[in-house]
């Protein structure tokens, strides 16, 4: 029997205990609490401790998504974990969360799409079930971004902040997955980049993150608003017939850009990065957990979830939940 659909099985999430305010960032940069959340919409941040490694924060995110999904970790037919940020090239962080799990058998491997990561692993692992390949998909997503922006910097430090997701995809008999889309334009990749870290090389001569903010903010504004419209006509699905969106949580500005463009009030956005700020790979995965454990979002809910990032990359699904 070829298999028809794919459905979410379960998602769990992990946030760092440590919370850096925007009263913090006064003490940093010169910035200010107003400054933040005018232009930005965030008021807190999850920064990781030394032990809450990106393998770490996903193996934690992992169990809790088997544990919704209810099923145990030798059910899975694939690790995927969208990173930037693991401490190590290989083994990946998707391995040695496999092995965390109790794994020893299984594929396992990362994925490098920046902001777009939870996207880009759930169009990946739509696409492995359908094949026929997988019946279950494990999609992590985990950054610590606060380590990749320079402590110094004003306009990246107040952004971004630390934690994972994850999701269960399965094989389904009913439609959950509706459409997804995936995509990159490298010709913006100047505009916001993150180097590896060099070996032999003090960490304070380490490449920061660099973001030209503006100039992103224009390019996510019009590329989420184009995704957004094409994912939906590509699903069939009117924006009216949307319970909730579930955006990548950057910037409450363009999130709120791209719920007009869909003709959603506010209440059926769900938004995170208030308390977040922006966790890259996680963002979406973070705040669909979110969503579902705070009983917001129900079974039979049509969600739209979208992501844009460095390279640039950007992803969507659109699902019944
Ligand atoms: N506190 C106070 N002032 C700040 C500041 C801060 N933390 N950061 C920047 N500024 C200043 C700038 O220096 C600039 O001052 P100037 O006019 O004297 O030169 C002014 O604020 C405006 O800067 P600009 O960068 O144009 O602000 P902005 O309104 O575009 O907001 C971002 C900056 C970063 C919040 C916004 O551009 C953004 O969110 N970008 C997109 C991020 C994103 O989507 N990433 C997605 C992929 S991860």
């Amino acid at each position: 029997m070829s298999i028809l659909f794919t459905r979410i099985l379960g998602t769990g999430s992990y946030l760092p205990d440590q919370i850096r305010t925007n009263a913090d960032l006064e003490k940093m940069v010169d910035t200010s609490d107003e400054w933040i959340i005018e232009r930005t919409g965030i008021s807190e941040r999850r920064i990781a401790a030394p032990y809450e490694t990106v393998t770490y924060m996903g193996a934690e995110a992992a169990k809790k998504a088997l544990e919704a999904a209810n099923i145990s970790a030798d059910e899975i037919d694939l690790v995927i974990c969208a990173t930037t940020t693991a401490e190590y090239a290989f083994p990946s962080a998707a391995c040695e969360i496999s092995g965390i799990l109790g794994m020893t058998d299984t594929p396992a491997f990362d994925l490098a799409a920046a902001c777009a990561g939870f996207s880009y692993g759930y169009a990946l692992a739509h696409s492995m079930i359908l094949s026929g390949a997988c019946k279950k998909v494990l999609i992590v997503a985990a950054d610590i971004m606060s380590h990749a922006c320079d402590p110094t910097d004003r306009s990246t430090i107040i952004l971004f902040g630390d934690g994972a997701a994850a999701c269960v995809l399965g094989e389904s008999e009913e439609e959950g997955t509706i459409a997804v889309h995936i995509s990159a334009d490298a010709k913006y990749g100047p505009l916001l980049n993150l180097a590896y870290p060099k070996r032999g090389v003090a960490v304070q001569d380490h490449l920061w993150l660099y973001m030209k903010g503006n100039e992103v903010f224009k390019h996510a504004v019009l590329v989420l608003s184009d995704l957004v419209s094409e994912t939906l006509k590509k699903g069939n699905i009117d924006s009216s017939q949307l319970d909730y969106l579930v955006p990548h949580q950057a910037n409450l500005r363009i999130i709120t850009a791209t719920a007009r463009r869909l003709k959603l009030d506010m209440s059926h956005v769900i938004v995170t990065l208030d308390k977040q700020g922006n966790t890259s790979a996680p963002s979406v995965g973070l705040a669909l957990d979110e969503g579902i454990r705070s009983g917001k979002i129900k079974r039979g809910d049509i969600l739209l979830m979208e992501s844009f990032g460095g390279g640039f990359t950007w992803g969507s699904a659109l699902i019944r939940y």
